[in-house]
């Protein structure tokens, strides 16, 4: 458990102040289905250092525990798979690099328990690289990163066995509101034919790679 305030001056300047763990628990058993299906994604628009983001990743991963008990490979892949789908922002830099670590603590602990001597290095790296991904620092209101850049996210998609297909997208583009108006977000958005909607196009894909091999992307 973490302290609530960092200072008084933080509070007051940036309303930071810390859900404890009970609260965290009350408002995620109103979702509590959402929050226990190991892919169901979830982005944290004000992340702090992390306490929504890791009881989500907790309970995620205590399912895939329950389910690939028995298959260190498959709880393996399973536990990417459910980290890979939590998503944070925050306007402090402290605070996103503190919930990286924390979340990164926290996913490798249980897979060190879990796969003992079968823990691979690159999985380790493969899961460090994709949080660097998912928890960034930027303003969650007008979605740019503190270097004034839009704030852009990947979704991976878990197909083909052990592969992963990353999407880049734009946060801002993912949140507009009216669809209607595709033409005012140029080439951020796509028809599709099978919805008859307009949906948020990726600025960016990337070829199929093994879960443990997307940090070599770049
Ligand atoms: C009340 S705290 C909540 C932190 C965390 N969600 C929790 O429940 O423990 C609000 C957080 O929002 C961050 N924040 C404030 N304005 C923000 C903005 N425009 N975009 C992203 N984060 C922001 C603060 O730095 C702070 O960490």
């Amino acid at each position: 458990m973490t302290e609530q305030i960092k200072s008084r001056e933080r509070v007051a300047l940036h309303g930071e102040v810390f859900t404890n763990e009970r609260e965290v628990n009350a408002m995620l058993d109103l979702v509590k289905a959402e929050s226990e299906r190991i892919d169901s994604r979830f982005l944290e628009p004000a992340c702090g250092n992390g306490s929504f983001v890791i009881e989500i990743l907790n309970r995620k991963l205590l399912v895939a525990e329950r389910k690939y008990r028995k298959s260190p490979t498959e709880y393996e892949k399973y536990s990417i798979v459910a980290v890979s789908s939590v998503y944070g922002v925050d306007i402090l830099e402290d605070n996103a690099k503190e919930c990286r670590q924390r979340l990164y603590d926290f996913w490798n602990a249980k897979y060190t328990a879990a796969c003992k001597k079968e823990c691979r290095e690159e999985v380790r790296d493969a899961a460090e690289y994709i949080i660097n991904h998912n928890i960034l620092c930027g303003d969650a209101l007008t979605m740019l990163c503190d270097d004034g850049d839009p704030i852009v996210f990947a979704q991976w998609d878990l197909i083909h066995g052990s592969k992963i297909k990353r999407k880049d997208y734009r946060l801002d583009s993912l949140m507009k509101a009216d669809r209607d108006q595709p033409d005012l977000f140029e080439n951020q958005f796509s028809y599709d034919e099978e919805s008859m909607a307009w949906i948020p196009a990726p600025i960016r894909e990337y070829p199929l790679m093994n879960y443990w091999e997307v940090q070599y992307a770049d």
